[in-house]
């Protein structure tokens, strides 16, 4: 199944529309995972071997601003910047584009602006992806459910079709070959006293993509076919500890889901290693400060920046410890 027939099949006649109007612009929230996506059935179209699990951060993402040009070149721009049409980050949004130009074809200019540390590793493909086809959706006046466009998200980037809802966000595996089953939905449990802490340790660009060093660690780690199990015991586990507001079993269950995530890509060839010493010091930090008694956790993506997981009553303490913290209340306005 390509990525074509997934966008007919949800369009059905309204890819052949036209733009309603001449722009539309959408926002959509990062989202950081508690139960990590890793690894894909279908690279196509980004279908997961697992479930997963995630916290959007509310007011922190991606506002798109999609605007119709009169040009044979799609235009797109970062943070107010253009972006050179060669690279990576503009070759992807072009290519998702195409499947969604309507007849007769149009071009875009694509503005994309993050209000969240880039460095972070969290301005990332799951906001953008999921802005971009609100925006597209606002455009063409397609009227599609939140669902929908949580399929189509996904087509951009996995992790994307979890961004269209604020708080914690389920995307269930599915099963079904063109991924119709495989999409976000919102747990309804609202937990005001849930705080993310942003560590920035380093500003350096990635060097391996996570789509890369998942396929790698697929691929090349002995210990990846222990991974559908595990995530099998943690996801239930961490939506029982949010209905029942048990932040020591979810912070426990989301750190360990992290590091065995990690450890899988360790033990993959070529060897991948999202630590830097910075890294592992604030580790052992947290670990030290757990065992005086601070329940402070911390969950890992695809980079060296660790995001600290802990509760409003303790946020002094966490900031006191650690410079370079930005706290944010995912269910706070
Ligand atoms: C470590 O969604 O960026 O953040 O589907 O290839 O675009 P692609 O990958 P992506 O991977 C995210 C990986 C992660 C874990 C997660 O968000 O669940």
């Amino acid at each position: 199944v390509k990525k074509i027939d997934v966008v007919r099949a949800i369009l059905g006649e309204r890819v052949h529309w036209a733009p309603k109007k001449s722009g539309a612009q959408a926002f959509a929230p990062t989202n950081i995972a508690l139960c990590k996506y890793w690894g894909k059935r279908d690279q196509e179209l980004n279908l997961p071997i697992n479930s997963s699990l995630s916290v959007s951060l509310a007011g922190k993402g991606t506002v798109t601003a999609l605007n119709v040009i009169a040009d044979t070149q799609d235009l797109v721009s970062f943070n107010g910047k253009p972006v050179e049409p060669g690279l990576k980050f503009s070759r992807r949004i072009v290519e998702f584009l195409d499947l969604f130009r309507g007849l007769p074809a149009v071009r875009f200019h694509v503005d994309s602006s993050a209000n969240i540390p880039l460095a972070a590793g969290l301005a990332s493909s799951a906001s953008g992806f999921a802005a971009l086809v609100l925006a597209l959706d606002q455009l063409y006046g397609w009227q599609l459910s939140q669902s929908e466009l949580s399929i189509l998200a996904r087509l951009g980037s996995g992790s994307a079709c979890r961004s269209l809802w604020n708080g914690f966000v389920e995307w269930q595996v599915g099963t079904q070959a063109d991924g119709m089953d495989s999409r976000g939905s919102r747990l309804p449990e609202v937990w005001p006293e849930f705080c993310v802490g942003l560590l920035l340790l380093n500003t350096a660009e990635k060097a391996l993509s996570s789509r890369e060093a998942m396929e790698r660690t697929k691929a090349t780690s002995a210990l990846y076919s222990l991974w559908p199990a595990k995530v099998s015991a943690d996801l239930p586990v961490i939506k029982e500890a949010i209905v029942a507001r048990d932040f020591p079993l979810l912070g426990k269950t989301a750190e360990s889901n992290a590091l065995t995530m990690h450890a899988m890509m360790l033990s993959a060839w070529p060897p991948i290693s999202y630590f830097l010493p910075e890294t592992i010091a604030a580790m052992q930090k947290i670990w030290q400060l757990r065992q005086d008694g601070l329940p402070l956790y911390f969950t890992q993506d695809a980079g060296p920046n660790l995001k600290l997981l802990f509760l409003q009553k303790d946020s002094d303490s966490v900031r006191s410890c650690f410079t370079n913290l930005e706290v944010l209340q995912p269910f706070v306005a």
